[in-house]
C-alpha cells in the first residue's frame, strides 16, 4: 500500500531520513532503518573532511531548531567505508548520498568515488550556512545550478541525480526548471529557511557560534509545502518533500502537494526515530479508512480537485 518505485528506487514506504540528522555513521543509519525508515539520505559530505563551525551549532526555537553545523563531515574516503557497510540493507532501503562542493569537478569527483555504494546522489546546492562558494551560493543562481547539474549528469550516468533546493530565493520554480533542463532525475524541496538568529536574553550574545543558521522543523512546513506545490506544476520529475514533517497529517499534505517521497529531519530530534513507524502505520490506516488502494493515488491530489 505504501510501496512505490521512484527514480528507480524501490521503497516500502516513502519516508526517508533527511540529510544531516543521524546520517553520518553506518550504525546510526542502520538504526534509523530498523526504526522503519523507507530510505536514507546521508549527512552531506565532500572530498575533504570539514570540521564545520564550533559549538554551539544548534539551538531550539518554538517549532523547530536553528542550526549552523557548517557541513561538518568526514572526507569522501572515510564516508565511502561507512557507505560500503550499508550494502546489505540497500536491496530494501535505498541509500542516497548527499554531496557538496564548490565546483562541478568536486561534485563529480565525490560521486565517482562513491557511486558503487549508493542508489542516488542528492546534490546539496542549498545549505544556507555553507562557506562562500558552496551550498546556497550555487542554488540561488539558476545558471550556476544548471551548469553544475549538467556537468554532473554528463559524467555520472548510472546513478540518479537529485537536486536539493533552497527556499531562500524569489522564485524556487526557476531553479527547479533549470535543474530539470540540466536533466536532473528529481528534486528535494526544501533545505532550511533563513538564515535566522537567536540571542541569549541574559547576555545579549548571539547563541550560535556562527550567529546565523538555517531554520528547520514544523514552523517551516507551510513554506516547504508551498515550494512543493508550486514546483509540481512546473516540472515533470519526482519531488522529495521535506520541511517540518512530524505526523501522518503533515506527510499527507506533502503527498497531496505533489511529493512522491518524503524526508524527516528535525522531528527525529524531538520525537525520536520511532517517528518513522508511527507515521507509516498512521498513513496506512488513513489510506485504508479512506478506501485508497495505494499511496500513488494521492500524490498530487490537490492539483486535481
Ligand atoms: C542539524 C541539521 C543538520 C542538517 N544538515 C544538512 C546537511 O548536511 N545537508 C543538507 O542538505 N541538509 C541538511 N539539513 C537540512 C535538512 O536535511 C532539511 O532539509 C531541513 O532540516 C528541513 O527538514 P526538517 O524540518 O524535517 O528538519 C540539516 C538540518 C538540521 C536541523
Amino acid at each position: 500500500m505504501l510501496e512505490n518505485e521512484v527514480m528507480g528506487m524501490k521503497v516500502e514506504n516513502p519516508l526517508f531520513l533527511a540529510a544531516g540528522i543521524l546520517g553520518t555513521t553506518a550504525s546510526s543509519m542502520r538504526m534509523v532503518v530498523k526504526n522503519g525508515a523507507g530510505g536514507i539520505v546521508t549527512k552531506s559530505f565532500s572530498i575533504e573532511a570539514n570540521d564545520g563551525y564550533e559549538n554551539p551549532t544548534i539551538v531550539k526555537i518554538e517549532g523547530g531548531v536553528i542550526n549552523s553545523v557548517g557541513l561538518a563531515s568526514p572526507g569522501v574516503e572515510a564516508k565511502r567505508e561507512e557507505l560500503k557497510e550499508l550494502t546489505p540493507i540497500r536491496s530494501k532501503t535505498p541509500v542516497v548520498a548527499s554531496i557538496y562542493g564548490n565546483t562541478a569537478d568536486v561534485f563529480i569527483d565525490v560521486a565517482k568515488k562513491t557511486q558503487d555504494y549508493v542508489d542516488a546522489f542528492e546534490l546539496n546546492v542549498s545549505c544556507p550556512h555553507a562557506k562562500c562558494g558552496y551550498g546556497s551560493n550555487i542554488g540561488e543562481d539558476p545558471d550556476l545550478t544548471y551548469e553544475i547539474v549538467k556537468s554532473v549528469k554528463d559524467e555520472i550516468d548510472n546513478v540518479p541525480i537529485i537536486v536539493k533546493l533552497t527556499p531562500n530565493v524569489t522564485d524556487i520554480t526557476e531553479i527547479a526548471v533549470a535543474s530539470q533542463k540540466a536533466k536532473a532525475d528529481g528534486l528535494t524541496l526544501i533545505n532550511s529557511v533563513g538564515p535566522g538568529l537567536r540571542i541569549d536574553y541574559k547576555t545579549g550574545r548571539p547563541i550560535l557560534n556562527n550567529k546565523f543558521g538555517g531554520i528547520a522543523g514544523p514552523m517551516i512546513k507551510p513554506i516547504a509545502l508551498k515550494c512543493v506545490y508550486q514546483t509540481y506544476e512546473k516540472v515533470d520529475i519526482p519531488i522529495m518533500g521535506v520541511g517540518g514533517i512530524k505526523t501522518y497529517k503533515d506527510a499527507l499534505e506533502f503527498l497531496y502537494a505533489g511529493a512522491s517521497l518524503l524526508q524527516i529531519g528535525t522531528s527525529i530530534m524531538y520525537d525520536g526515530p520511532g517517528i518513522f513507524k508511527t507515521i507509516t502505520d498512521d498513513l496506512k490506516n488513513f489510506l485504508v479508512e479512506n478506501e485508497y488502494d495505494s499511496i500513488k493515488d494521492i500524490i498530487g491530489l490537490s492539483h486535481r480537485i
